[in-house]
């Protein structure tokens, strides 16, 4: 078994915090091993619990129009989240739940090396940079971290529920793509 087959039955059997006990599947993530974006949304709603695939409600919808307005597509990118398991009534994740199910997402980042990562809403960017970060005032300003860029970025969710936030996030989008093309040279 490879190390990111390893990885992912460790995760899949994971029982380091209380989510194990709702869940109905581990929802690993997915897209290539070798992907050169990752997309790094909270956690898993009712549908992705239910189907143990990631971004598959209408937010998914939403992300998939995201990702094919700048020429990527699920086939391109690896998609995962914070953490792994659904939260009871899709309440945003427990500190320690975030800490317990983080390994998960460093080794996932190790194995794939990508160049860049959006941090989908304040749960994804406060648990990679850190509690003083507010996506309203962050949200489309790189960040790097060991030769990786970030960029935090509205979560679909809130796009669905507030009109205004898609055309700074369409911006914020094409910054992604302009970095991509500048790192192909
Ligand atoms: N919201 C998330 O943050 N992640 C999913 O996988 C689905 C909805």
């Amino acid at each position: 078994m490879d190390s990111w087959e390893k990885l992912k039955q460790e995760c899949l059997a994971c029982r380091r915090c209380g989510l194990c006990e709702t869940r109905t599947h581990v929802v690993f993530g997915e897209g290539p091993q070798d992907a050169e974006v990752m997309f790094i949304g909270e956690g898993p709603g009712e549908q992705e619990d239910l189907s143990g695939r990631p971004f598959v409600g209408r937010g998914g919808k939403l992300l998939d129009d995201m990702l094919e307005l700048i020429d990527l597509s699920r086939e391109k990118v690896f998609i995962g989240n914070m953490v792994k398991c659904r939260p009871p009534r899709n309440r945003t994740p427990e500190p320690d739940e975030i800490a317990a199910c983080l390994p998960f997402l460093r080794a996932q980042t190790a194995l794939i090396r990508p160049q860049i990562i959006v941090l989908l809403g304040a749960t994804a960017l406060r648990a990679v940079l850190g509690p003083q970060m507010r996506i309203t005032r962050d949200r489309g300003r790189w960040v790097e971290r060991k030769g990786v860029w970030m960029m935090p970025m509205f979560h679909p969710a809130a796009l669905l529920r507030d009109e205004s936030k898609k055309r700074p996030t369409w911006d914020d989008l094409r910054q992604v793509r302009d970095k991509l093309e500048a790192l192909h040279g």
